[in-house]
């Protein structure tokens, strides 16, 4: 891979309706995180976007539903669902909304510009109107049979269960989300999106983005063959940007086309007031990453980059599409309604946040569907993180606070297994730094939990509690060599789990500027704090009685 200077990490922008489960998480947020702490790490120039996707019809159907204004639903959420993702340690530069001003200016003049270069027209349709309520229905207001799948549920734009796009007139048997009314067609006008007149171009893109693994290049490719139709801009419903054409105000622009373009303006709204922003959107020493769950691929590797394209400005495209499978609960899908599954402002009120952020990186969905299972949660939280890690760092400390009155020993030259010791830690390192520079996160942190893994092993092998009684020396050449374990630990274990990587800083009094390379150093001589337990048996008994405590209390 060609060196990056400047890296822009994004992750889908959630819907905002309701919180976040734990299966949205990690899909896009969690990983995201992950690769942004990385390389801040490797001293690069990050900038971590995101925000609420607070505008289109899911929204507008739970508002009316709820009785209340969209945005006063949105501004609740929006504003506890950030703090969640503060309480999760998501690392954001910038998490915004749709709402935001710099966003709703930037759309409008981006499908100006988009007009001018001649990709838009305008046509005469028939959409379904609902007599009842007295509106148009597009999108989520109807829903009806997929005509793909089946699926009973699908909406008017997509089908959730096959992913396929679709048009509201494409639904068998449809009705109003609202009322349940049959709709009637009737006539409206709306502009298009011309995409079959990029065809070639992002075809040319896909076919040639060496980032792209084979996975997003087939999907993409199949996708573009088949539904890369004109697609209508504008909607005939109230909560979303206006359009900025003439006779055209009171519509709105579709969800999709203009919250992708939020990427651009959070990072515009970032770094405002200078042109600085430029630099992570038209400069080609900048890497860009997009987290995101499969269903969103083409919306990602095809319009979005369409969309770019029919700009002419020159944008930078996306690179690398991280996009993962599903999670399941338990084996099943997530669902509020049927209350399978954990929710994140649940999680945090059962165990602290790295309990979490750990397995769920441990089951990231990256190549099929995996499942949460409290089963296996408990058994990897008190294997992984209780046996492994917590115990590897607190037999080393209170070795040190025990013998070596809190000094981190000075080594004496080191006998032939403590230099090898010290090898296979470098190694390690390198494996984690090569995984994560790839996006294997689940590769990545078995590496990095084979580091502690690995100095319990030789703990074992080298017994220091022996060695201490005829051989100070080894003693403490041993225990300087764990101590090597523990520092590189706190380094390459960051980007997972950020808050016990710096509690484990803090253990041996290091600093929390951390920078990658500093997981090579070699440390000694410092006096260390009081061993302190990271993390604690859990049971399964223990979450489930948790999870009822936490769901009375709503
Ligand atoms: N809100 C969408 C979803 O949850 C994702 C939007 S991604 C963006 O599926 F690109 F539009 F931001
Ligand atoms: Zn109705």
């Amino acid at each position: 891979m060609k060196e990056f200077q400047r890296v822009l990490v994004t992750c889908a922008w959630p819907y905002i309706y309701t919180i976040p489960h734990l299966g949205n998480l990690i899909g896009s947020i969690l990983s995201a995180d992950v690769i942004a702490r990385y390389h801040r790490l490797k001293g690069r120039e990050v900038i971590f976007v995101s925000g609420s996707d607070e505008h289109g019809t899911p929204i507008e159907v739970e508002a009316i539903k709820q009785g209340i204004h969209p945005k006063k639903l949105t501004d609740q959420n929006h504003a506890i669902i950030k703090k969640l993702f503060e309480d999760w340690w998501i690392s954001f530069d910038n998490y915004t909304r749709t709402e935001s001003e710099y966003h709703k200016k930037f759309v409008q003049e981006f499908y100006y510009k988009l007009y001018q270069n001649g990709f838009l027209y305008k046509k005469q349709i028939v959409q379904p109107y609902c007599e009842n309520c007295k509106r148009y229905l597009p999108d989520r207001f109807i829903i009806g049979t997929c005509p793909y799948c089946g699926y009973e549920k699908a909406r008017g734009d997509q089908c959730e269960e096959c992913g396929n796009l679709l048009e509201p007139t494409q639904l068998i048997n449809p009705k109003c989300a609202i009322c349940g009314n049959k709709p009637l067609n009737k006539d409206t006008e709306h502009f298009f999106i011309d995409f079959p007149k990029l065809r070639d171009k992002v075809i040319e893109y896909i076919q040639g983005n060496p980032y792209f693994d084979k996975r997003i290049k087939t999907i993409s490719l199949n996708y573009i063959k088949d539904e890369f139709k004109a697609r209508a801009l504008t909607r005939d419903n109230n909560w979303g940007i206006s359009s900025p054409f003439e006779g055209f105000e009171n519509k709105t622009i579709y969800v999709w086309f203009e919250a992708v373009l939020g990427y651009i303006s959070a990072t515009i709204e970032y770094l405002k007031g200078s042109d600085e922003w430029k630099k992570f959107w038209f400069d080609n020493s900048t890497l860009t990453y997009y987290f995101i769950g499969k269903d969103n691929i083409p919306f990602h590797s095809i319009i979005f980059p369409a969309l770019l394209i029919a700009s002419g400005e020159g944008y930078n495209l996306p690179h690398i599409i991280s996009a993962t499978e599903f999670l399941t609960f338990e084996g099943k899908k997530f669902s509020k309604s049927q209350g399978i599954g954990i929710w994140i402002d649940e999680a945090l009120k059962i165990l602290d946040v790295d309990y979490w952020r750990y397995y769920l990186i441990y089951i990231r969905p990256e190549e099929r569907d995996t499942e949460f299972t409290i089963n296996n949660f408990v058994d990897v939280v008190n294997s992984h993180l209780n046996d492994t890690l917590g115990n590897f760092i607190y037999r080393v400390t209170s070795f040190i606070k025990n013998n070596f009155n809190y000094i981190i020993p000075e080594p004496s030259s080191l006998q032939e297994e403590e230099i090898k010791e010290i090898e296979i830690r470098n190694n390690l390192i390198d494996k984690v730094d090569k995984a994560l520079s790839e996006v294997k996160l689940r590769e990545a942190l078995n590496f990095a939990i084979e580091i502690a893994r690995e100095g319990n092993r030789y703990l074992n092998e080298r017994k220091p509690w022996d060695a201490i009684k005829n051989d100070l020396m080894l003693a403490k050449n041993i225990i300087y060599v764990a101590v090597q374990f523990i520092n590189a630990l706190s380094v390459v274990l960051f980007p997972f789990i950020p808050k016990t990587s710096l509690r484990i800083r803090n253990q041996l009094n290091l600093s929390e500027k951390i920078k990658w390379d500093d997981a090579y150093k070699e440390i000694k001589g410092i006096k260390i704090n009081e061993p302190e337990i990271l993390f604690r048996k859990i049971s399964k008994e223990f979450i489930l009685e948790k999870l009822k405590e936490v769901r009375k209390a709503n």
